[in-house]
């Protein structure tokens, strides 16, 4: 399976990127700095059957980052 990784995907490109990989298929790590306030983005992970997950990232914060792929590397070591 394809999988990416987009930022910014509260609204706007990031989420509509999300939406149209998400549809073909992919899986998507959809980042945002805050997923909380972000209900679309929530109901497209919702119907996805976890191909969209949700991640808290602002892409300007170092520890955000590495915290974000120490998370992803261990489920690929899963
Ligand atoms: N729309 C176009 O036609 C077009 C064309 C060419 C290029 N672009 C470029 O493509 C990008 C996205 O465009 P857009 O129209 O989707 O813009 P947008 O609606 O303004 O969305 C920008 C997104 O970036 C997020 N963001 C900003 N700073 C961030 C950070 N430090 N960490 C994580 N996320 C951050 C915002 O999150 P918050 O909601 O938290 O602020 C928001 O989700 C922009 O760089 C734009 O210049 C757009």
């Amino acid at each position: 399976m394809s999988t990416i990784l987009i930022s910014g995907t509260n609204r706007g490109l990031g989420l509509e990127l999300t939406r149209q990989y998400a549809n073909d298929g992919w899986r998507v790590y959809a980042c945002c700095r805050e997923p909380a306030k972000a209900p679309e983005l929530t109901s497209i992970a919702a119907a996805s059957g976890g191909l969209v997950t949700v991640h808290a990232l602002d892409t300007s914060n170092a520890e955000q980052r590495q915290a974000l792929a120490a998370e992803n590397n261990s489920e690929y070591e899963q």
